[in-house]
């Protein structure tokens, strides 16, 4: 029997590349194909805490098998902000306006190291399992290129010397912390 298997996210792109890597193993439906319509509160003071919320929302809800991700960026001169509030950082959902506050604060520091991080919260048969994926770079002085969203365009990689938003998206999305950490989802899902 087909097992279900809930992403829970609102990106069809997102739920359509997982769903054809699990298939024929599993069913992967996202938060629309099971008619969840609210904005799942995420309250939770680390990745960890917001994606177990989002999976344990479905799980408690609609009693299926779940996932759920929550990403950022940690930029260690900065006291690892803004982390959990990478979206809204400058109090509003605006790429550019956090990308550009971010730079300010950044303004005459030295230690540029910052990384991007992925965690995974998989429900599966009451059970909570976790699944991490970082990349370690550095935040560039002024933007580059216009691929990507949120901080690609300051982000720059170990071992690379153009931004996420410089790079083709093919690429980044091997090597990204969202690629890495949906890499050991999968790996544990087929295992
Ligand atoms: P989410 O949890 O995937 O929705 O990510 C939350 C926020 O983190 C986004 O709105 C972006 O500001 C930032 N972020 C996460 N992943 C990336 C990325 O790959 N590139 C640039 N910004 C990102």
């Amino acid at each position: 029997m087909i097992k279900k298997l809930v992403f829970a996210t609102n990106n069809e792109h997102k739920t359509a590349e997982v769903a054809k890597i699990l298939s024929p193993d599993y069913e992967t439906l996202n938060l629309k194909d099971i008619n969840c319509l609210v904005d799942i509160p995420e309250t939770g003071d680390t990745f960890a805490e917001n994606a177990t919320l989002k999976s344990s929302y479905v799980f408690e809800n609609f009693g299926l098998d779940c996932f759920a991700d929550d990403s950022g960026l940690e930029v260690e001169a900065l006291n690892n902000e803004p982390g959990i509030y990478s979206a809204r950082y400058s109090g509003i959902k605006d790429d550019l306006t956090n990308l550009q506050l971010l730079l300010k604060n950044m303004e005459g520091k030295t230690n540029r190291k910052a990384r991007f991080k992925t965690v995974i919260s998989l429900l599966k048969n009451g059970k909570n399992h976790l699944f991490e994926g970082v990349i370690e770079g550095n935040i560039r002085t002024s933007p580059a290129g216009t691929n990507g969203f949120g901080y690609d365009p300051i982000f720059q990689p170990n071992g690379y010397d153009i931004t996420f938003a410089e790079m083709d998206m093919s690429e980044k999305n091997i090597i990204s912390h969202r690629a890495l950490a949906m890499k050991k989802l999968i790996e544990f899902l087929k295992a």
